[in-house]
Order: structure tokens, then C-alpha cells, then sequence
């Protein structure tokens, strides 16, 4: 099974995007994760579409881009106009969600619903043939360099098994507290994308931190 590698540029020098995401692209990461955040949905201010198209020009990896702001289906098209891959908007955020994953479809690009920790992973049981990726949320969002909740390997079993039982090839991402510590007990629960903030850019070599985690990930298969 691949395992794709995805660096948060939350943790990134802001001023210096284009060198971060192309120091990661080297190490052999798999995509980039976006997270914009809306200062309602969760207390926090990132950034917007002009950000994700700025990148787009200075990348070929794909844009996952984690919506974390509330009423997503207003911006959808924007986002999916300045080259995002993968948009992923809240399960919590969204009233229509059948609707809202038809949409990013729609548009080619593949559909994201993230669930916060205290969402249980149930609620997505009669949308799940309409995900393409599940994404669990492993700290409570809103800033990077969080501690990992246990809790969520348990909750990305379970979204494998509901994935399983839909019939569904959807990946699990798993965002927040990843590390080198985490990531293989992740992938034998089942999760197939791994974000990292803090354990990559957060370090002084986040080309030598992003192979450590992907070969972290690995050892789950070695053993
Ligand atoms: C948190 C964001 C994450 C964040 C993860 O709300 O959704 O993507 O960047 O950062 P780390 O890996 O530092 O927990
Ligand atoms: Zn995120």
C-alpha cells in the first residue's frame, strides 16, 4: 500500500512558501497541505485562494487544501479555480454535505470531509461512496504543533471499516500530532495519508524529517 507523505505549510515561514514547498518536493513528499482557517469555524487566521494559486505556480505536487472555516460551499469554486487537488471541507461546517461532495466532484477535484475529534465517524456512514478522502482530525483544529489524541487510532479504524463496508477506495488522512512516533501504528489502523506540520517544518532539516517519516510510516510493512 503507498502511504503519501503531505507537509502542512502552516508550520513553514510564510514569507518563504515557495522554498519550503520546494524542499519538501525534493525530500519526496507526496502533496502539499493547505490549511485555511476563517477565524469563526476555528480561532485561528490563514489564508486564502490567492495563496493556494500562488502556490500552484510554484508546484507540481498536489494541493490538499483543509478547509476549516465555516459556510465552505461559498468559496468552494475559488479554491477549485486557483488549482486545488483535493478540497476538503468540515463535516461540522457544512448542512448538506451530500450535496456539497457532488459539487467538488463535479468539478474535478476530489472530495474532502473532515471530522473534528469529538465527531463520531458514523455520521458519515450514507456519504461515504461520495468521499474520496476521509480525513481525521487528531488534535482539535486550529494550530499546528498540537499533541496527537490517542483516541484517533481507534477512530481511523473505524473509518476504515466504514470505508470497507461502503465499498469505498476513499484514502484516510490523519491531521495533526503526526510524527514519526505515531506513523506506523496510523497506517496499520488503516490511514493512507499522513500530515505533518510541526515534525517537518517544525524541524531544522524538514528534507531529512519528511524521509523519516515516510520510512516511519514504512516500517509498519517490515514488521
Ligand atoms: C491543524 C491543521 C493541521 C496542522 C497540523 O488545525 O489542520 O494541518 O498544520 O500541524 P501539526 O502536524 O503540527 O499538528
Ligand atoms: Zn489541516
Amino acid at each position: 500500500m503507498s502511504i503519501r507523505i503531505a507537509p502542512s505549510i502552516l508550520s513553514a515561514d510564510f514569507a518563504r512558501l515557495a522554498d519550503a514547498v520546494a524542499t519538501v518536493e525534493a525530500a519526496g513528499a507526496d502533496q502539499i497541505h493547505v490549511d485555511v482557517m476563517d477565524g469563526h469555524f476555528v480561532p485561528n487566521i490563514t489564508i486564502g485562494p490567492p495563496v493556494v494559486a500562488a502556490l500552484r505556480r510554484v508546484t507540481r505536487l498536489p494541493l490538499d487544501v483543509h478547509l476549516m472555516i465555516t459556510d465552505p460551499d461559498r468559496y468552494i469554486d475559488a479554491f477549485a479555480s486557483a488549482g486545488a487537488n483535493i478540497i476538503t471541507v468540515h463535516a461540522e461546517a457544512v448542512i448538506h454535505l451530500h450535496r456539497t461532495l457532488t459539487h467538488i466532484r463535479k468539478l474535478n477535484v476530489r472530495a474532502g470531509v473532515a471530522i473534528n475529534p469529538s465527531t463520531p465517524v458514523d455520521q458519515l456512514r450514507d456519504v461515504a461512496r461520495h468521499i474520496d478522502v476521509l480525513l481525521v482530525m487528531s488534535v482539535n483544529p486550529g494550530f499546528g504543533g498540537q499533541s496527537f489524541i490517542d483516541h484517533s487510532v481507534i477512530k481511523v479504524e473505524e473509518a476504515r471499516n466504514l470505508l470497507t463496508r461502503a465499498g469505498s477506495p476513499a484514502d484516510i488522512e490523519v491531521d495533526g500530532g503526526v510524527d514519526e512516533g505515531n506513523a506506523a501504528t496510523l497506517v496499520k489502523a488503516g490511514a493512507t495519508m499522513l500530515v505533518a506540520g510541526a515534525s517537518i517544518f517544525g524541524r531544522p532539516d524538514p528534507a531529512a524529517a519528511t524521509r523519516a517519516l515516510r520510512e516511519a510510516a514504512l516500517a509498519h510493512a517490515a514488521r
